[in-house]
């Protein structure tokens, strides 16, 4: 779907007249091309005068490939990066700013008290007005539940505050995250670094993430370009929309997919299994014997390591107004269904070792949404489930998350009202709508074998919606 008021505000026309009525004046989002490097452009470093992490942050960006540029007050940071073999320079003189960034990185797992907090004054007050469009900011702290103190968690949980701050205030499609990692799960981040520092994460801000230790077998990937080579991936919903999205982008990963849809959309799903080179299964995953089926089928195709449960069905109405069928087929096929398909796939022990499950939610079950009392009850119960079956299945060695998409230019959304529409398209920080690709790219970084460290995450892909936020 195509929005043409981000068009016109990109014109000079438009941004003239977006100016004179204070309009919204939504940037073009930069996405990820096809072997691009992670970041263009330095990062600059911040830290508290504790900041434990910055050994970890300097080995991940020398692998990364990115230059950095620290602070006067972060002093320990250039004998670090010497250390780690890195490119890195002073920011800013006599006090006054430096260069334009493309990212800020901000270790706050040192912080153990409120009063501590002056550091991350400093660093942002000082780095707000020097991040370039498109830019990345990532905040890493410690998780308040495992803090050895309630002053520590209190301090850790205050980040979030300021995270979804700084992502409604810095604008220009500048993305901020707060990463939660624990301790002795450092090794773990570089994935999520390389994730939330490229365009990949051009539709996700305001986003809280934890990084744990290990779950199952994972390990660095020989290509960052084609993480998922020799990785065989289930796709449901793959004959169209997002779920045909995350089938192309598993591919373009290096992965072999197996795309599944209703019989109905057999020609989608042939036309997209053929342009990738992926095999059909025509299935309806409510029925009573598909997660037996699907057990079979994977078994007969020597196991699977990836199933992303895309597939997901509305029957809107007021629930006054609602007939029982339609409440029970929307729980079946987005919730029941996927819970019994997981239940039967991780006990058969048809995932290989260091599989992972991704899961697709939506703001509506977050936020709830009038005449959707059954999809946020089903989209809700999708989060219930990630994160009571988390700690089960990683005794099998296999995470699973969630994605939560918000509003997302499909043939779903394009059917909503003109008004409701471009409400649901501009109130975000981002103000545009996000493209199936957004959720896709969400998904691979789950998928990834170095994500080892995810599992029990719900990420929402939506701007920042202000809706549920
Ligand atoms: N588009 C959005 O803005 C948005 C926002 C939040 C969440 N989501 C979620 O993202 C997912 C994909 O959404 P979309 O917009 O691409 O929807 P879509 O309707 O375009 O695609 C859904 C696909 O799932 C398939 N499907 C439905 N029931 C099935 C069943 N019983 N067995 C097998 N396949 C079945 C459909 O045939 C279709 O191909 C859904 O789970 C949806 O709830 C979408």
């Amino acid at each position: 779907m195509n929005d043409s008021y981000l068009n016109f505000a990109n014109s000079a026309v438009g941004a003239k007249l977006a100016d004179a009525l204070g309009l919204p004046k939504p940037i073009v989002l930069d996405r990820y091309k096809e072997g691009q490097p992670v970041i263009k452009g330095s990062l600059l470093i911040g830290g508290g005068s504790d900041a434990p992490l910055l050994p970890t942050l300097a080995k991940i960006f020398k692998s990364i490939g990115v230059q950095t540029v620290a602070p006067r007050h972060l002093p320990q940071w250039l004998p670090l990066a010497n250390q780690a073999g890195l490119m890195s320079g002073r920011w800013g003189v006599d006090d006054q700013p430096g260069e334009k960034v493309k990212a800020l990185v901000f270790d706050a797992t040192g912080l153990t008290d409120s009063t501590q907090s002056d550091a991350l004054y400093q660093f942002f007050h000082d780095a707000a007005r020097s991040v370039l469009p498109c830019g990345r900011v990532i905040i890493f702290g410690r998780p308040p539940e495992k803090c050895a103190n309630p002053r520590q968690a209190t301090i850790q949980r205050a980040l979030e505050g300021l995270t979804r701050s700084l992502a409604k205030e810095l604008k220009r499609a500048i993305a901020v995250q707060l990463v939660y990692v624990a301790e002795g799960a450092e090794d773990q981040l570089e994935s999520t670094v390389r994730f939330l520092l490229s365009p990949r994460s051009t539709y996700v801000s305001a986003q809280v993430i934890r990084v744990g230790l290990p779950v199952g077998a994972g390990g660095t990937p020989s290509d960052w370009n084609k993480p998922l080579a020799g990785k065989k991936v289930l796709v449901t919903g793959a004959s169209r929309g997002i779920g045909a999205s995350i089938a192309e982008v598993m591919v373009r990963e290096g992965a072999t997919v197996i795309c599944l849809d209703v019989p109905q959309a057999q020609p989608g799903l042939n036309e997209i299994a053929a342009k990738l080179g992926a095999t059909a299964i025509e299935l309806d995953i409510g029925a009573a014997d598909a997660p037996q089926k699907l057990v079979d089928a994977a078994k007969a195709d020597g196991g699977w390591d990836v199933i992303v449960h895309n597939a997901g069905i509305t029957r809107d109405k007021t629930i006054a107004n609602m007939k029982e069928r339609f409440w029970q087929m929307v729980m079946n096929v987005n919730l029941s269904t996927q819970e019994r398909i997981n239940d039967a796939l991780v006990e058969s022990g048809v995932l290989k070792s260091g599989a992972r499950i991704v899961c697709v939610s939506s703001i509506s079950g977050i936020a709830g949404n009038m005449g959707q009392t059954n999809y946020a009850l089903s989209k809700a119960g999708v989060i219930g489930m990630v994160q009571s079956t988390a700690p089960v299945f990683a005794k099998h060695g296999v995470t699973i998350n969630a994605v939560a998409p918000g509003f997302i230019e499909t043939q779903m959304t394009a059917a909503i009202p003109f008004a409701m529409r471009e409400a649901g398209r501009r109130m975000n920080s981002m103000s545009q709508g996000g493209l199936p690709v957004d959720v896709a790219e969400a998904i691979v970084w789950f998928a990834n074998p170095a994500s080892s460290g995810l599992t029990g995450n719900v990420v929402r892909v939506c701007g920042q919606s202000l809706i549920g936020a």
